[in-house]
């Protein structure tokens, strides 16, 4: 394999993310070379998302690309991996002939034979160039033999600080595969199968391989991560090591641990985490799901300072109508009863979601009913998206799509406007607070940050050249995005990856400004 030039594409949530991250070690491993230019590559690899239909287009069309490659005769192997591998499954390979290997997120330790497979012979069959759960994930007698595979590549991790491109300070680490909650409209339970809670020692031993390898920063990911629950004395791998294990169901979260049981609860997960690896300075957490995060959770959050006191916790809507045909599980009541829970016990906590507009039955009272939200809760940001209706989802069966587009635009675009308003007045209780910052990158000042905040697209250009003056930008422990000069006398670049502390002078609906308290950079 020595020498092949891969190119990687990645699209979707951070889970994927850190899929590509192993895979991406997995394949170095084994002599591949990581490209940044898909034309240079001999493999291309779509590390995919089928969470709305907009994101499977994107990657549709890469796909069509070095379908056209490969008709002028260019020797490239495609794989297409991850969600929409999953959920498309065979039927990708009828429509898309050009798609050489097929694997889904619950199969990718398997990935490397694949890659074999299609590499040694173009007549490979079906069978060796297609990874697939299907729904086998969900049948619990070969559950652990599959999770335990999956299990050996997150553990299996090559943490490389050095790898280009890649946030040297900041790492993700998988609690919990897959989901259990079934919300009407997503296919996230179809594509990453079953919700398995990945046993507590493996989790504290990745964190502390990541914290020797110089992450400062860990984010803990699961799809309702709060719903972490590991019993021990059930099942044991050979070697006397605990394995992975299928999720208890919603129920345990009403009834308290039976006694004589031993159960690692997500707040003792993240105290174990906080106590054992002191070298991560930032632990954080996505995504909480907004029922059943106890006020356990909330104090371990209160105790144990390098716990960032940050949530993001969808709501995706204010109406308890659509919540109800969502099923998600609570009312707007108790969400905003969750709510002011987190804000009595963190009182500067920072709050964060997601939206949906246009479910299917959405009406303008209903939507009224979000704005509402979105005006009265203090959310510093939520990602907003219009309803796209999935295949396979139990929404696309049971509800008719009939918001019409024009109208879900028109609501995105209001609700954002709103967001706009409550982001603006969540940055500005910061002015004149010193806040710590752990600063991300170097750029001129004259351009604007490059990420995603409350749904509006930004652009910020990081100069490899000097320019005259530079700024640095950097996150609070609540995520807050800080721009501030930086302090006279330092190289700006040799701060990237620290944490420094800014005063915050002013701020916007996206943005605090600052200045670099100079003493406390010296003492970091
Ligand atoms: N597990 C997380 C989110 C996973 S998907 C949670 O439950 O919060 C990320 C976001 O995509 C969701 O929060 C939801 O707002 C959005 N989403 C999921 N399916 C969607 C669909 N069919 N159409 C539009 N948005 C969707
Ligand atoms: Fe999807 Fe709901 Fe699971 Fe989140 S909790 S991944 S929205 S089914
Ligand atoms: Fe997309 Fe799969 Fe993540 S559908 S949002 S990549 S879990």
């Amino acid at each position: 394999m020595s020498g092949v030039p891969v190119y990687l594409e990645t699209f979707g949530c951070q889970m994927n993310e850190l899929d590509s991250e192993l895979v991406r070690g997995q394949l170095m491993r084994l002599g591949y070379a990581f490209v940044d230019d898909p034309d240079q590559a001999q493999v291309v690899l779509f590390n995919t998302c089928s969470v709305r239909e907009h994101a499977e287009s994107k990657a549709y069309s890469r796909i069509g690309i070095v379908g056209k490659r490969k008709a002028q005769g260019e020797q490239v192997l495609l794989g297409v991996l991850g969600c929409m591998a999953e959920r498309d499954g065979l039927d990708m390979l009828r429509r898309y002939p050009q798609v050489d290997v097929l694997c889904g997120p619950g199969e990718l330790d398997r990935l490397p034979a694949l890659l074999d497979a299609a590499r040694r012979s173009e007549a490979a069959s079906q069978v060796e160039r297609v990874a697939l759960a299907g729904n086998r994930t969900r049948r619990s007698a070969v559950l652990s033999a599959v999770q335990d595979d999956l299990e050996t590549l997150d553990l299996s991790r090559a943490f490389d600080p050095d790898a280009e491109g890649r946030r040297k300070h900041s790492a993700q680490v998988r609690i919990t595969r897959g989901c259990n909650k079934f919300c009407t409209y997503c296919v996230v339970p179809y594509t990453r199968g079953a919700e398995v809670h990945r046993p507590p020692d493996h989790v504290i031993e990745e964190c502390k391989r990541l914290a020797d390898a110089g992450a400062i920063e860990i984010t803990l990911l699961g799809q309702t991560v709060n719903h972490y629950r590991y019993e021990h004395g059930m099942a044991v791998t050979v070697g006397g090591r605990e394995a992975p294990q299928i999720g208890p169901g919603l129920a345990a979260f009403r009834s308290e641990i039976p006694a004589g049981k031993r159960v690692t609860t997500f707040a003792r997960l993240l105290q174990r985490i906080h106590d054992e690896v002191p070298a991560i300075q930032r632990l954080r957490f996505v995504t909480s799901y907004p029922r059943d995060f106890g006020r356990d959770i909330l104090e371990v959050m209160r105790d144990c300072p390098r716990i960032c006191r940050y949530l993001h916790a969808p709501a995706q809507s204010g109406s308890d109508r659509i919540l109800g045909l969502m099923n998600r599980g609570y009312t707007r009541a108790e969400y905003e009863a969750f709510v002011q829970g987190v804000f009595e016990v963190l009182p500067d906590a920072t709050l964060a979601g997601d939206i949906i507009v246009g479910f299917p039955g959405e009406t303008d009272a209903d939507f009224e009913a979000t704005c509402d939200l979105v005006r009265t809760l203090p959310f510093k940001n939520n990602f907003i998206f219009k309803y796209s209706p999935r295949p396979g989802t139990i929404a696309i069966d049971r509800f008719t799509d009939d918001v019409p587009d024009e109208v879900k635009r028109l609501r995105n675009n209001q609700l954002l406007a709103l967001q706009t308003h409550t982001s603006e007045r969540v940055h500005a209780a910061w002015v004149g607070r010193t806040v710590p910052v752990l600063v991300e990158e170097c750029y001129a000042p004259s351009t604007a940050p490059s990420r995603t905040a409350g749904g509006v697209e930004l652009r910020w250009e990081s100069r490899e050249a000097a320019p005259a003056r530079k700024a640095l930008r950097g996150r609070t422990p609540g995520d807050l995005i800080v721009a501030m000069d930086a302090p006279a006398g330092t190289a700006p670049e040799s701060l990237i990856g620290h944490i420094v502390h800014a005063h915050i002078t002013n701020a916007s609906a996206l943005l605090l400004h600052g200045a670099c308290v100079p003493e406390a950079v010296a003492a970091r």
